[in-house]
Order: C-alpha cells, then structure tokens, then sequence
C-alpha cells in the first residue's frame, strides 16, 4: 500500500517558504510527477515525504499513519536520486541485492529478489558486470532495480532521468511506464520536463513558488488550465497569452484586440467592456483568409519538418500558429486565422485565474462581473 498525503504542509529555511501550505493526496498506485520550475519547490516536497527533512508545519501521512517526524527507515519508501550512487567496486547483482544483504535474508531470498527486479528491467544478462561497464541508461536501471528489491510501498524520485542523453531518456521513459504498470507501486516523480510529465503522469501537481497551482491529469492541465501560469507552463511552443477586452456585439460576446475579433459564441445581454487575458494554443490557430478573426503579418516561419510554426503580428502581439507544411504563410504578407470559441481560454488580466462565463439571465446583480475565477 502506498497512499500519500500531505495535509498543510510548510518548510521555512529561515523566513523564506520553500513550501506553503501544500495539500495533497496521492492515492495508491499512482504515477504523481510534481512539476514546476527550478526552486519552486519540488525537491522539498520529496525530502519531506522521505523523511530527509521536517515540514516547519503540518502532517504527513502514509497509508492513514502519521510519519511527519518518522525517520526515514521507518517509512515504507525506497528514494531513486539523479545521481545513481551505485557501488563501483561491486556487481550489478551485488548492487542490486545490497538493501536485503545488509537486512540478513537468507542467499536464495536475496537470489530470487535480484532476479526478478532485474528480468523486471531487462538487466538479466548484465549481472555480473560493473557499474563502470554500463551505460547511463543501464545504471539508471540498476538504481531503479535496486530500489524495487525491497518491494516498498512507494517509490520517490528526484529528476531520475536528468543524467542522460535525450534518446536513452526517451527509452527509459517509456521503461519506467512499463515498470510502473506492472509492479502497480506508488511513484512520486520530480522532474521540470514536461514532456516527461505529460507522458508519464497518471496526475500532475504543477507548483510555483512553493505552492501548488494546479493539480490534475495531463490532459485536464493541457486544456482547461487553472491560472495563466499553468496555461504558459505547459506546451510548447506555449499557448498565445495576451490583453484583451470582452465586449458585446450584435447579442454576442467577442474577444476584442487590435487584429483580434472573436465572436465566443456566448449571448450578449447587455452592454458589457470586460478586461480578459486570452489564451489560444499554436495548434488551435487554422489558416483562414485575410478577414478572418486573427489577422497580422507574417515576421518569421520555422520549419519543424513535419509542421511549421508561424509567427504574426497583430499590431502590438506577436502570436504563434502550428500548421501543417507546407502552409502559405510567406515572411511579410498578411495572414488570418481562424480559432473555435471552445479553444478561447479567458483568464482573469489581474489574479491570472481561470474565468468561466456566468449566464446572465442567472438572477441579475447588478455590479457583478460577467466572469468568474
Ligand atoms: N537547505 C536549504 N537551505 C535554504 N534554502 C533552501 C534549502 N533547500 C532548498 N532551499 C530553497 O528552497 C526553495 C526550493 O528548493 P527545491 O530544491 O525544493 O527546488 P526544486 O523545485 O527542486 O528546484 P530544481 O528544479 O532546481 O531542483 C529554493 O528557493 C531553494 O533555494
Ligand atoms: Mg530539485
């Protein structure tokens, strides 16, 4: 069993928080990747689940059981590091096999364990090698191997992947998804690569600046991001993030920037002049003609091979679209595009929240913003 929760956590080194008040609640079996970028806290948050450090407040549970100030051999949890810290002088299986050598089971316990992690990791034939004779890829698993010896019941890992090239980090990638899905343990797994995140996360907890921002599958941050933030950190090239002003035109709301008039497909009653930061994804902006709701002129193409990503500008913003090659953008001609209002994220310009339109035939109160975040 491996259920983690953390429950108001905070970690203050000295007046700064590393971690304010983070709730979470990680359910058996899953893949939970914390994201963020470097110093929002990741690593903290890994620390204290391990015990390698204690929250300044809140608790900390494994399976219902409070373990906030349980060392960390108390806690039923195996710590895979960037650095693999494999010993070099020993065999693969001797590595492999340390945690229960040096907990007295008996030779054929040890023997059996180390060769079901290992035909696990594909790593049967490497036995009896040095870590010195393997490549990062294989150290990495022999790490990994390791720490399934002792079958705990989660497994914590700091950017595990960071130390190798970006092929092998590819492949191992898609190893520890296979891993993951047959031994059925808990992972909890930093990394700042989203596609990392993407790919394998069963939920996200997206962090800033010690919080965290928003907690979610993939898929759920992808498309309905929480806050502006979340909405720039995921994707690349990152969604079109720009000002613009909501206001009512023949019954309907649009989107209004200078090379920007989207109709949101949503009733106009009333008079409205609504500040809103807009978000639309490269991907969601199709080629349409001159008169279409996004117009600029074409500054640069980039060839990504299988796609282009074109860049306009509208007047003021410079927006990306992601097309299919090859497309008809060509550098300095006007250029449309075209957006579905179900691609059209609104946030609040001030908070960075999410906003969601509140019909306005909902009980009128006058002095009430159209959106809420
Ligand atoms: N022992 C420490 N003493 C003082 N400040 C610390 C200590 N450890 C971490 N911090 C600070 O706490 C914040 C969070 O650090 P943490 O290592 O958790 O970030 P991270 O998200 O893992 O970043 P990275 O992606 O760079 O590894 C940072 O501002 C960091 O400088
Ligand atoms: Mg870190």
């Amino acid at each position: 069993m491996g259920r983690i929760q953390l429950q108001s956590v905070s970690k203050k080194f000295g007046a700064a928080y590393a971690l304010e008040q983070v709730d979470l609640d990680i359910a058996d079996g899953e893949f939970l990747v914390l994201l963020g970028p470097s110093g929002c806290g990741k690593s903290t948050l890994l620390r204290l689940v391990a015990g390698l450090a204690e929250p300044s407040s809140g608790r900390i549970l494994l399976d219902g059981k409070d373990i906030t100030a349980a060392p960390p051999r108390e806690r039923d949890l195996a710590m895979v590091f960037q650095s693999y810290a494999l010993y070099p002088h020993l065999s693969v299986a001797k590595n492999i096999g340390f945690p229960l050598r040096s907990r007295k089971f008996s030779r054929q316990h040890i023997a059996d364990a180390v060769a079901t992690a290992a035909a696990a990791l594909d790593l049967s034939e490497l036995l009896s090698r040095r870590p010195a004779e393997l490549s990062g890829g294989q150290r990495q698993r022999v790490a990994l191997a390791r720490a399934m010896v002792r079958d705990p019941g989660a497994f914590l890992m700091d950017e595990p992947l960071s130390n190798l090239d970006a092929k092998l980090r590819s492949a191992t990638r898609t190893e520890l998804i296979d891993v993951h899905r047959r031994i059925g343990t808990t992972f909890l797994y930093v990394t700042h690569d989203q596609v990392e995140a993407m790919t394998m996360a069963t939920r996200i907890a997206l962090m800033d600046n010690g919080r965290i921002e928003q907690v979610g599958t993939p898929a759920e941050l992808y498309d309905t991001p929480r806050s502006v933030f979340v909405a720039g950190f995921l994707g690349a090239p990152p969604m079109n993030l720009f000002d613009a002003t909501v206001t009512a035109h023949r019954g309907e709301l649009h989107a209004i920037a200078p090379g920007v008039n989207i109709a949101l497909g949503i009733e106009a009653k009333a008079h409205t002049d609504h500040p809103v930061t807009i978000g639309i994804r490269p991907e969601k902006l199709h080629i349409a003609d001159t008169h279409a709701p996004v117009t600029g002129d074409v500054t640069a193409v980039e060839n990504l091979g299988s796609e282009e990503l074109i860049h306009i500008h509208t007047g003021v913003n410079t927006l990306c679209i992601r097309a299919s090659r090859p497309s008809t953008a060509r550098v300095g001609a006007p250029i449309g595009a075209r957006v579905a209002p179900v691609d059209v994220h609104l946030f609040d310009p001030e908070t960075g929240r999410r906003l969601t339109w509140v019909p306005q035939d909902a009980p009128a109160r006058t002095g009430e913003p159209l959106f809420v975040a």
